[in-house]
C-alpha cells in the first residue's frame, strides 16, 4: 500500500520536474525560500541537508548566502535530482542523491542543519522522518520545517490527491512529532500566507 503510494509520488514528481521551475511555482516557492533565509543561523563551514530538495533552488540560495556551506540534496524523484544537478551553481559544494527521507543515506550527526520546504506534506511516515532528522543532526543542529499549517482538529488528516495523498500539520502536531523524536520546538513563524516555518533544535 505504502510502496504503491510512494511510487505514485515518484512518478508524479518525475513528470513535474522539467516544468517545476515555471513562473507560477517558482515565484511562490522562491518567495518562501527567501523569507526562510531570514531565520537561518549556521556555524562556520556548515554542512546541511535539504530533504525533498526538488530542483535544488533552496540549496543554491543557501550556498550563495553562506560561502563556506557544503550541501546535500535528497529527493525521491530521479528527474528532480537530474534538474537539481543541471541547475547547480556551486559545483562540488552541492551534491544530490535520489532516496527516501524515511531512510536517510547518511551517517549519524553529520549535519548542522536539515531543511524541508513544501515537502513534509508528502511524507507517508512523518514520525519516522523526524527520527531520521534527529539521527543525522549534530547536537547543536537545527531542523527547519516549512509547510502549510492547518488547525489542530484537522491536523494529520489524510487528503486524497493524485500524487499519492497529502497531510498537513498544526503547530501543536509538529511540536508533538518533534518531541517524540527528541527534537525541541524552538519557534514558529508564518513566512507567506499559511506557509509556516517551525524551527527545531536537536
Ligand atoms: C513540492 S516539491 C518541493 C521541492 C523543494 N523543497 C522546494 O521548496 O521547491 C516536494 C518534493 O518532495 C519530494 N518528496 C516527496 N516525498 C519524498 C520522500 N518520501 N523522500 C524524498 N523526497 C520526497 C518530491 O519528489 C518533490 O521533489
Amino acid at each position: 500500500m505504502n510502496s504503491d503510494r510512494l511510487s505514485k509520488k515518484e512518478k508524479f514528481f518525475d513528470r513535474w520536474a522539467p516544468n517545476y521551475d515555471c513562473l507560477l511555482t517558482t515565484v511562490f516557492y522562491q518567495a518562501i525560500h527567501k523569507r526562510l533565509l531570514e531565520y537561518v543561523e549556521l556555524p562556520e563551514q556548515p554542512k546541511v541537508l535539504d530533504m525533498g530538495c526538488g530542483t535544488g533552488r533552496l540549496l543554491n540560495r543557501l550556498a550563495t548566502s553562506f560561502p563556506t556551506l557544503q550541501g546535500n540534496g535528497l529527493d525521491l524523484s530521479r528527474e528532480m535530482i537530474h534538474q537539481a544537478q543541471q541547475c547547480n551553481q556551486h559545483g562540488v559544494r552541492l551534491t544530490y542523491t535520489q532516496g527516501n527521507v524515511e531512510s536517510l543515506p547518511f551517517a549519524e550527526e553529520q549535519f548542522d542543519a536539515v531543511f524541508s520546504t513544501i515537502s513534509f506534506l508528502h511524507y507517508l511516515n512523518p514520525q519516522q522522518v523526524m527520527l531520521e532528522v534527529k539521527r543525522v543532526l549534530r547536537s547543536s543542529g537545527c531542523f527547519y520545517l516549512v509547510d502549510t499549517a492547518v488547525r489542530d482538529d484537522i491536523s494529520g488528516n489524510y487528503i486524497p490527491f493524485f500524487s499519492g495523498g497529502l497531510r498537513f500539520y498544526s503547530h501543536q502536531r509538529r511540536e508533538q512529532l518533534g518531541r517524540a523524536a527528541g527534537l525541541e520546538c524552538l519557534s514558529h513563524h508564518y513566512l507567506l500566507g499559511s506557509a509556516l516555518l517551525t524551527i527545531f533544535a536537536a
